[in-house]
């Protein structure tokens, strides 16, 4: 799958990272949980250097709550400082300042030297697109509506959003790219949602959407939709028994793969299949993590 995702404007947003590191005390990447390993840029390294760092591992309510944990564990391991959060139901906001705090130890130490009591910690947002970056702004601050999207040019007057409990973010997070050279990544950032539809062969990507569902759990299909144990024998069948329950069939009985995809597909995308974890901490071996 070939997906150029904001063609030429991968370097524009790196140097706007860059320029803004200066600001801020340290940097929260901000994860999907449904997919740990596709959702997280492998190139944050390079940029972020000694900037202390922190992992939001968000959509914990879509994810499944086992392997939760297992993430967390993984990357607190590999020395992060984590915290999973559900930035559309504001919960584990609370422990952010905390996790972000230890990770700033010097700094507060020094401060403390020089008698100032300032508890303020400034800290950016990135991450790729549609892992929840303008909803945990909007959540934690109580905003309603933060402009989203790639803006293109380094922010003339950098604005702060305050919240209550002396965290302070940029108001603009920096939207970073997938590894989307790898169709693993590609496919399962479609999967999520992150990637278009539109630009994207739906009724393949849905095919293989089954595929991966059922090499992870056949029972989370059979059981939302009903199917018999005989139709997975063949991922089409599979396909078609979902269209037949569902209604989803054309003139002359014909079965609407379009139509079935785009249901199996929204349903995921809405948790409606459960809690469900694409990538695990064991699919994570064998391949380097850069970051
Ligand atoms: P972004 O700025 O990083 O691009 O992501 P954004 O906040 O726009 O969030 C993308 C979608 O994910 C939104 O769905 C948002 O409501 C949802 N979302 C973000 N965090 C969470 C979470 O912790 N739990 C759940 N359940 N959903 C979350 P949407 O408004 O339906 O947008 P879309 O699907 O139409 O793109």
């Amino acid at each position: 799958m070939n997906i150029n995702w904001y063609p030429g404007h991968m370097k524009k947003t790196m140097d706007n990272i860059k320029a803004s590191l200066k600001l801020v005390d340290i940097v929260a990447e901000i994860v999907d949980l449904r997919i740990p390993i596709s959702s997280k840029n492998p190139m944050l390294n390079d940029i972020l250097k000694d900037k202390k760092r922190i992992i939001l591992l968000n959509k914990s309510d879509m994810a499944n709550d086992v392997r939760n944990k297992q993430w967390k564990d993984y990357y607190e391991k590999k020395g992060y400082g984590v915290v999973v959060i559900d930035a559309l139901h504001a919960k584990g906001f609370d422990k952010i300042y905390p996790v972000a705090k230890g990770l700033l130890k010097e700094k507060f130490e020094k401060l403390k030297e020089k008698n100032i009591s300032s508890k303020t910690i400034r800290m950016m947002i990135v991450g790729i697109p549609n892992v929840g970056k303008s909803t945990f702004i909007n959540t934690i601050s109580k905003r309603k509506s933060l402009e989203t999207g790639d803006r293109p040019g380094v922010t003339k007057s950098v604005k702060w959003i305050k919240t209550k409990n002396d965290l302070e973010f940029l108001d603009t997070p920096g939207v970073l790219w997938p590894k989307f050279e790898d169709e693993n990544v590609a496919l399962n950032l479609a999967f999520s949602g992150a990637i278009k539809d539109e630009i994207m062969d739906i009724e393949n990507l849905c095919f293989k959407f089954i595929e991966k569902l059922n090499s992870i759990d056949k029972n989370i299909l059979k059981n939302r939709y009903n199917l018999s144990d005989e139709c997975f024998s063949d991922t089409i069948f599979v396909m078609e028994q979902i269209a037949k329950n569902r209604g989803a069939i054309l003139k002359k009985n014909e079965i609407d793969y379009f139509k079935v995809s785009k249901l199996i597909l929204d349903d995921f995308r809405k948790a409606k299949l459960g809690k469900i974890t694409l990538e695990t901490v064991d699919d994570i071996e064998g391949i380097e993590d850069e970051n």
